[in-house]
């Protein structure tokens, strides 16, 4: 497939490109959770259960970051507008507008992740990422769920998130949060000749 555009599922533009030649080749969603909605009893029950240790990610965590992303960078479903750039060092560092949370195995290694900027009351989701072996273990919910709670607590009040909508654990991930989808976005494509 050579060019893609992203555009609104329910934008009349769609048909006309359709029209066109372009086909549907993703699909994907954006979610939102306000903390009037926030659970926190909830939410603090699954970082709780989770096998790992969930904790806000530092400076010092910086090699682990680095480490997971390499392991996991081309296990991200979807298209053009899901696809993850690998972290470089600046990407991988957390920082007041960049904040992270992971979750660390046993033996003290970085497990899960997910990557949240911030810019006054608002927060969004980068990405979110479990080592292969450690998937469907509650993990990507827990650390899902500790971002939520520190950043409501210091007074976050809209939480985005979005994804592939053909991936079913970050959608039931974001469900057992919380998030409430609003929105659905398609990937045209097309050959070029
Ligand atoms: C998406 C991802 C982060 C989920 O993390 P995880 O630790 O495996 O998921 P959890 O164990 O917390 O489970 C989340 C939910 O998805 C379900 N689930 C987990 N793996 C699943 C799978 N392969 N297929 C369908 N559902 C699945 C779980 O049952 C749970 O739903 P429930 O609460 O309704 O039972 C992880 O699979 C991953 O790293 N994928 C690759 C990167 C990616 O796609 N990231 C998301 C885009 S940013």
């Amino acid at each position: 497939m050579g060019e893609t555009i992203v555009l609104p599922a329910q934008t009349s533009r769609r048909a006309e490109l359709e029209a066109d030649g372009w086909v549907v080749i993703a699909r994907s969603f954006g979610a939102q959770l306000d903390s009037a909605r926030i659970d926190r009893q909830r939410l603090q029950a699954l970082v709780a259960k989770a096998e790992g240790s969930v904790r806000e990610l530092a400076d010092a965590d910086v090699e682990s970051v680095l480490r997971l992303d390499a392991m996991t960078a081309e296990d991200y479903p979807g298209s053009a507008a899901t696809q993850h750039t690998p972290l470089d060092r600046r990407a991988a560092t957390p920082s007041a507008s960049r904040r992270a949370f992971g979750a660390f195995g046993p033996d003290g290694d970085l497990v899960a992740m997910t990557f949240v900027d911030v810019e006054g009351t608002k927060a969004e989701t980068q990405f979110t990422v479990v080592h292969r072996a450690w998937r469907g273990q509650g993990l990507g919910i827990a650390v899902k769920a500790a971002s939520v709670l520190t950043l409501a607590a210091e007074g976050v009040t809209q939480f985005r998130t979005g994804g592939s909508a053909d991936n079913l654990a970050i959608l039931r991930a974001n469900d057992a949060v919380g998030y409430i989808q609003d929105e659905e976005w398609v990937t045209l494509g097309r050959n070029v000749r």
